[in-house]
């Protein structure tokens, strides 16, 4: 599994140097992060002498009016969403011509990193994640908004001194605002925008979407948890992404021998997966319920206190917070592929989450979808 996000333009950026000075208040310290948009620092704020985490959009976006108020939209948007699971913005500014954006700062590691070192996890820790997760969406989806860009990179697991894990919902970068009640958009975007292996079908097909997009992907999350990979896996996003609009999702029991409660994972998985919304969770409220009833079967309470991880993360935190900050580790190596993998072993490369222009792509998924008709319906006849 490759980072959907990593490198890309924000790796082109030269790096800040430790002391840096942003409008005379946060003294850079190191680059923590990077993604679709920029490069994340940790730096300290010299106002509130408190340790903050900058977002510093890419020198390549700071030409673009639609990226630059995407990444202002995201402030004003994250900023609005005060909840325990949702990360705190806390101020934006301009420094040298380049957008930032000041966060509460998070000392753990994001899911794609925990994934890549714990490979796969029990259904237990998989289960108090997504529940913290879904916490947040319903915050969000109360609120009208709509992430549409759910993934292990855009979930950090913060660890607080004494241990405890905390998810916290990163990258309102994309965020869809919706009528009040939430389930309707309200305009059509004319772009697609998202990470192809955590695209619902509508995200990949018409654009339009819901807070049920968000269900859809939360479902491709657990999958990448518990079994190591999202649903879909190619080189090709146009594969990848057709495979989200026509083809079934294999079941997570397939995948991994060795689940407790195979036939209840791979019902609630499978619901989430479900291609038509309305055969999907309504809502996060109701995915939550459902993920109870899991737990239940599991034995395992979710969100009961303490998320308890695997020792081997909790020590590996530390050292993947220092890979994040630049000392190369094998750790970043990509997990051996499980075994039979859904669509090949292929790695994806990395690639940036900035919208993606519709027309091509959907005709590209069109095109795909009527292919794998006409050559399901040749074998079949
Ligand atoms: N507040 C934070 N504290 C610590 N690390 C963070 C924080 N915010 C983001 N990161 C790290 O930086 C990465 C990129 O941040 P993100 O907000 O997703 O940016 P982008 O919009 O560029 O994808 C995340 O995947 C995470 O690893
Ligand atoms: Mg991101």
């Amino acid at each position: 599994m490759a980072r959907a996000d990593q490198g890309y333009l924000s790796a082109l950026d030269e790096e800040l140097k430790p002391g840096t000075l942003l409008s005379g208040r946060y003294k850079v310290e190191l680059r923590i992060g990077v993604g679709g948009m920029g490069a994340v620092y940790s730096a300290v704020d010299l106002t509130l002498k408190r340790k903050v985490a900058i977002k510093l959009i890419s020198k390549h976006h700071t030409n673009e009016p639609r990226q630059v108020a995407r990444f202002r939209r995201e402030a004003e948007v994250a900023s609005r969403i005060d909840h325990p699971h949702v990360v705190r913005v806390l101020d934006v500014g301009q420094a040298a011509g380049r957008e930032y954006l000041a966060m509460e700062f998070l000392e753990g590691v994001d899911l794609f990193d925990a994934i890549q070192l714990v490979g796969t996890y029990e259904p237990a820790d998989a289960v108090t994640i997504l529940d913290q997760a879904l916490q947040a969406l319903e915050a969000a989806h109360a609120l009208g908004l709509v992430h549409r860009d759910l993934k292990p990179e855009n979930i950090y697991l913060a660890q607080s001194e004494t241990g405890e894990i905390n998810v916290k919902l990163l990258d309102f970068g994309v965020v869809k605002v919706m009528d009040e009640g939430g389930q309707k958009q309200l305009t059509r975007t004319g772009t697609v925008v998202g990470t192809p292996e955590y695209m619902s079908p509508e995200q990949a097909s018409s654009g339009i979407v819901d807070a049920r997009t968000d269900l859809y992907a939360l479902g491709c999350i657990a999958m990448a948890m518990l079994c190591g990979r999202p649903p879909f896996v190619n080189k090709s996003v146009l594969v990848v992404m057709t495979a989200h609009v026509s083809e079934p999702p294999r079941k997570p029991s397939d995948i991994r021998g060795d689940l407790k409660a195979p036939k209840a994972i791979d019902q609630f998985i499978g619901k989430a997966l479900e291609k038509k919304p309305e055969n999907r969770y309504q809502s996060a409220t109701e995915m939550r319920a459902a993920l109870k009833r899991l737990a239940a079967e599991l034995g395992a309470e979710p969100a009961a206190g303490r998320i308890t991880l695997p020792a081997a993360h909790a020590d590996s935190a530390t050292m993947l917070g220092a890979t994040m900050r630049g000392t190369p580790s094998p750790l970043r190596e990509p997990p051996p592929a499980a075994t039979d993998p859904p669509h090949g072993t292929a790695e994806i490369e990395p690639r940036r989450t900035a919208p993606i222009p519709l027309g091509w792509l959907l005709a590209g998924v069109a095109i795909g979808a009527a292919v794998a008709t006409f050559v399901t319906w040749w074998v079949m006849r």
